[in-house]
């Protein structure tokens, strides 16, 4: 097999969407066809990230005053995984990206300048799963875990994709079907075969 480029593939979705377990799944199949892989987590597990995971459980988390300060949170604790990202060799999966913050914070200005030094992804796969499937797949822990919430960033999510190499993924099947409709769509991105695909 030969080595593959180096190339940024980022998962996104509602919450709930099935990310951590489909990208753990293809981890496995392009490690076992030969390939690097990296997998990263948007929010880390940094002080930052940890700081988010709080704020993301206050009743007041979707107000305007907390969503800037997350936007300004999320952004810094994305800087401090940017390095995982000059390895020319390996293939990185990432759950979520900057594209997160435009779809769950606010699609504006502010956020794209925030998120300059963020490198723009090769590939954005975009689970796309029903808001009412999402609601009763999570725990309510968290304030962004509501129907209405969840219904304006699934909106964002399909304005914002289009300004990226994108494939919508219909994240509302089974996981099997959900993780060859995956492959079939990284496949050729990394130079493996489409019709090899189970
Ligand atoms: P997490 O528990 O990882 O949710 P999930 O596993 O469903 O993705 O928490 C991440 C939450 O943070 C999720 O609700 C989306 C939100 N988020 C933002 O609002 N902005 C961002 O930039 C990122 C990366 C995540």
């Amino acid at each position: 097999m030969n080595k593959t480029n180096f190339m940024y593939i980022v998962f996104e979705g509602i919450d709930g969407a099935g990310k951590s377990t489909q990208i753990q799944l293809l981890k496995e199949w392009l490690e076992a066809n030969g390939l690097e892989v990296e997998a990263l987590v948007e929010p880390t597990d940094s002080e930052i990230g940890k700081l988010i995971r709080k704020i993301l459980q206050r009743s007041d988390a979707t107000t305007d005053r907390v969503q800037k300060t997350l936007g300004l949170l999320f952004a810094a604790d994305r800087m401090l995984i940017m390095d995982k990202l000059s390895d020319d060799k390996k293939v990185i999966l990432s759950d979520r990206s900057f594209i997160s913050s435009l779809a769950y914070q606010e699609p504006a200005d502010w956020i794209v300048e925030l998120n300059k030094y963020a490198k723009k992804p090769d590939l954005v796969l975009f689970l796309d799963l029903d808001v009412k499937t999402s609601v009763s797949r999570t725990t309510g822990e968290d304030e962004f875990e509501n129907e209405e919430f969840l219904t304006q960033v699934k909106t964002n999510y399909l304005e914002i994709i289009n300004d990226f190499n994108h494939v919508i993924i219909d994240a509302n099947n089974g996981i099997n079907k959900v993780s060859s409709d995956v492959k079939k769509a990284v496949a050729s991105h990394v130079g493996l075969c489409k019709d090899c695909i189970l």
